[in-house]
């Protein structure tokens, strides 16, 4: 069974304090959205509004065509409130522990009925899904590396089959390896399932290739939620399109369809409209060595190298612009500092206004 989630004028207020303010979001039924958003940013308050840890003061929760939260129902004079256990939500907390006195598949039946779990079909079921074997039902959370007890707080959530999962920074604390294949098995159980999903992460790449959408909150609001390529070729401002990868900003002069700046004329992303005065993003991969007799080539000189393998961010310096302006270039090449190298820009950049710079404070 599956259900989309629909969330309309979240408001959440700790004390007088907003953390949430005005959170409308839809995640259609068997799909996964990443929520991305700095450290208290309300990715956990909002995840814990969807599974009923908290009562939003604002706005409603609907969960297939079930509503599970609406603190002003049209015509009613009390809070619809739905309590936790109810909703048929899988949450996966933030740093969701195990419980460490009892076996594995002890956890992961535990929100079961007592039949059901008595089978332990179920049980068996659940662990299947994300790659772990019926073996290790028996075993203790101690007996467990960390992945393998990230992947039994998931087993614990699908267990009881629910038609929503959400999930916590459920990869936080993994090396590289072990997240990217512990990602893979969450990706396999939810489609296996066809559950729905909201995924929080403050980790770009793991929205980006996790998300069908990314949803990205910034203080208590989600400022864009659209597909992964979108939000990183056509970030809505500035904030976001550093927040989602690296970008290098200039200034220049916009025209209709095209920007004059240190690197030359470029074309701008269809979608942003501005003329005049602008701020240029470029991500660092569009700057690339130029070919021989390129008519395009802009003469840099090589500041800086940083190598990571499969490629390397090299800084550079370029007549016109007061900044260095950084490129990703392949791992494989020589780009010693001091060096010159001819660059260009492929494909087309994003222009936003020109934050107006704040003039200081008057003296005394
Ligand atoms: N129970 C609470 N009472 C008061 N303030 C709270 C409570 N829970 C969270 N906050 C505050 O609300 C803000 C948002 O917290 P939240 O846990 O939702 O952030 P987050 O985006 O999940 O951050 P992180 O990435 O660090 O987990 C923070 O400033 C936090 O201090
Ligand atoms: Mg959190």
């Amino acid at each position: 069974m599956t259900a989309d989630l629909t969330c309309a004028g979240i408001h959440k207020y700790y004390g007088s304090r907003p953390v949430l303010t005005g959170i409308d979001l839809s995640v259609p039924a068997g799909t996964l959205t990443a929520i991305l958003g700095a450290s208290g940013s309300g990715k956990t308050t909002l995840l814990r509004v969807i599974a009923g840890f908290e009562e939003p003061d604002a706005g409603r929760v609907t969960v297939g065509t079930s509503c599970v939260a609406d603190a002003s129902p049209a015509g009613a004079s009390r809070p619809v409130f739905v309590p936790p256990e109810k909703r048929g939500i899988g949450y996966v907390a933030q740093e969701g522990a195990l419980f460490p006195h009892i076996s594995v598949g002890g956890n992961v039946g535990f929100g079961l009925e007592r039949a059901v779990r008595r089978s332990g079909s179920r049980i068996d079921e659940a662990l299947e899904l994300v790659g772990l074997g019926s073996g290790f039902a028996s075993r203790r959370p101690h007996q467990l590396s960390g992945g393998e007890q990230r992947r039994v707080a998931l087993a614990r959530a699908l267990a009881p089959r629910p038609s929503l999962i959400v999930l916590d920074e459920p990869f936080s604390g993994l090396d590289a390896g072990l997240r990217s294949e512990t990602r893979a098995a969450v990706s396999a159980a939810l489609e296996a399932t066809g559950t729905t999903g909201l995924l929080v992460t403050h980790d770009q790449a793991e929205a980006m290739s996790m998300g069908r959408e990314v949803a990205v909150l910034r203080s208590g609001r989600l400022v864009q939620t659209a597909a992964p390529e979108t939000v990183y070729r056509r970030p809505v401002d500035l904030e976001v399109a550093r927040f989602v990868g690296d970008a290098v900003v200039l200034s220049g002069i916009a025209a209709t369809g095209s920007v004059e700046c240190a690197l030359g004329k470029l074309p701008i992303v269809e979608e942003y409209k501005l003329v005049g005065p602008v701020s240029v993003m470029i991500r660092p991969e569009q700057i690339v060595l130029a070919g021989n007799g390129s008519p395009g080539a802009i003469s840099a000189r090589v500041v800086g190298n940083e190598f990571f393998g499969p490629h390397q961010r090299v800084s550079l310096s370029v007549g016109g612009a007061p900044d260095q302006v950084v490129a990703r270039l392949a791992g494989h090449g020589r780009y010693p500092v001091g060096s010159n190298v001819a660059i260009e820009v492929h494909g087309p950049v994003c222009v936003y206004p020109v934050l107006a710079t704040r003039s200081p404070a008057p003296p005394g």
